[in-house]
């Protein structure tokens, strides 16, 4: 089953916004992404506004309806600003979504193929999660800048973060759903349990969750996906689907080789991210033993660490990157270690908990 199709990479991830442009500033500006195509009225494009945005292998695509009733308005009026969209590349298009309708998926948009002067582009969609929709992308056949419809539109980033890729994609669930996305995701997309942590793992005085992480055969898509837990308050997994009306995406984790200099120049753009207590580092040399980096350092800048069996991992998390605490990134540096900071889920839930406190929401 795990390779009834190749899934190749994250292609892109598209957000309905409010307002893409103002938010492709945000991207450019705070995290240093670069807009590097376009769609729009002054393109011949009638219903909505598109700005793509790249860096390293990681495409964001921001898109905004230019009329109240179109599903992109509709959409993000529900959810907020929102990924909407996990783009999925794969080898054999028709192949991935005949096989994962067959296998239960509620089709979407069945295979298109959209063409220009610089080939020939196709897509697929299906639904996920919540109003999530997963979309199948096939593009060895297209040269073009990103598809059909878009134009080329360079807008480098004076800032230099350093995300380099996707590392996985974390989505939230209601109560008593995640097993049955578990096996969707198993039987739609062919991928793998790759652990499960339970509420015991992952939960705090106050609130708890539960977690499944999802990967293809190569690792290179990983889709966690959470469910709240009874806790004595509200779990953090229950604010979200509260403020996101529904299941969602609650973070996307991207990869840097240095996450030292990445978090110093967002910190510097104005990113927010969640602080730890410096009782975190007191005892953090004793519980992960040498790594590379200054813990004064990682102290300075609240970047979490933690070890297993394979090595070692250095994490951070942002604010929520809209009003709703609802989706937010993470930053990733790993030395070895494949897990997810599961070492720092206490010390993590308890920094947002304390957010969620502030918030009028624990
Ligand atoms: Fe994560």
């Amino acid at each position: 089953m795990s390779d009834a199709f190749s899934i190749q990479t994250f292609d892109h991830l598209e957000l309905y916004v409010g307002n893409a442009k103002q938010a492709a500033m945000f991207y450019r500006c705070g995290f240093g992404f670069q807009t590097i195509a376009y769609r729009g009225l002054d393109t011949g494009e009638r219903n909505v506004a598109s700005y793509v945005m790249r860096q390293g292998e990681i495409c964001l695509v921001l898109s905004s309806a230019l009329d109240p009733n179109h599903p992109i308005a509709l959409k993000a009026a529900k959810h907020g600003d929102h990924v909407a969209v996990v783009a999925l590349s794969v080898e054999d298009l028709d192949r991935a979504f005949h096989l994962s309708t067959a296998r239960g998926a509620l089709a979407a948009i069945s295979p298109t193929e959209e063409t220009d002067e610089t080939g020939s582009y196709r897509y697929a969609m299906i639904y996920g999660y919540g109003n999530t929709l997963i979309k199948f992308v096939q593009r060895d056949l297209y040269h073009g800048v990103f598809a059909p419809g878009f134009v080329p539109r360079e807008i480098p980033s004076r800032l230099n973060a350093g995300l380099i890729k996707i590392d996985h994609v974390v989505g939230n669930v209601e109560k008593g759903q995640m097993n049955h996305w578990v096996e969707f995701f198993k039987h739609t997309l062919g991928l793998e349990l790759l652990i499960k942590f339970d509420d015991r793992a992952i939960s705090t005085d106050y609130s708890a969750l539960t977690s499944s992480v999802m990967q293809n055969s190569t690792g290179v898509i990983k889709l966690p996906i959470n469910e709240p837990a009874i806790g004595k308050r509200k779990s953090q997994i229950q604010e979200f689907l509260e403020y996101n009306h529904g299941a969602g995406i609650q973070h996307v984790a991207c990869i840097t080789h240095n996450i030292v200099e990445t978090v110093t120049a967002l910190k510097d753009s104005g990113i927010e991210f969640l602080s730890v207590p410096s009782s975190y580092y007191a005892e953090l040399e004793s519980r992960v033993g040498k790594i590379d980096q200054s813990i004064e350092q990682l102290a300075r800048l609240g970047i979490l660490v933690d070890r297993d069996a394979e090595g070692y991992l250095l994490q951070i998390f942002t604010q929520p990157v809209q009003d709703r605490p609802t989706l937010f990134f993470e930053i990733i540096e790993r030395h070895g270690s494949q897990g997810f900071g599961e070492g720092n889920f206490k010390s993590l839930f308890e920094a947002i908990e304390r957010e969620q406190a502030l918030r009028g929401n624990l």
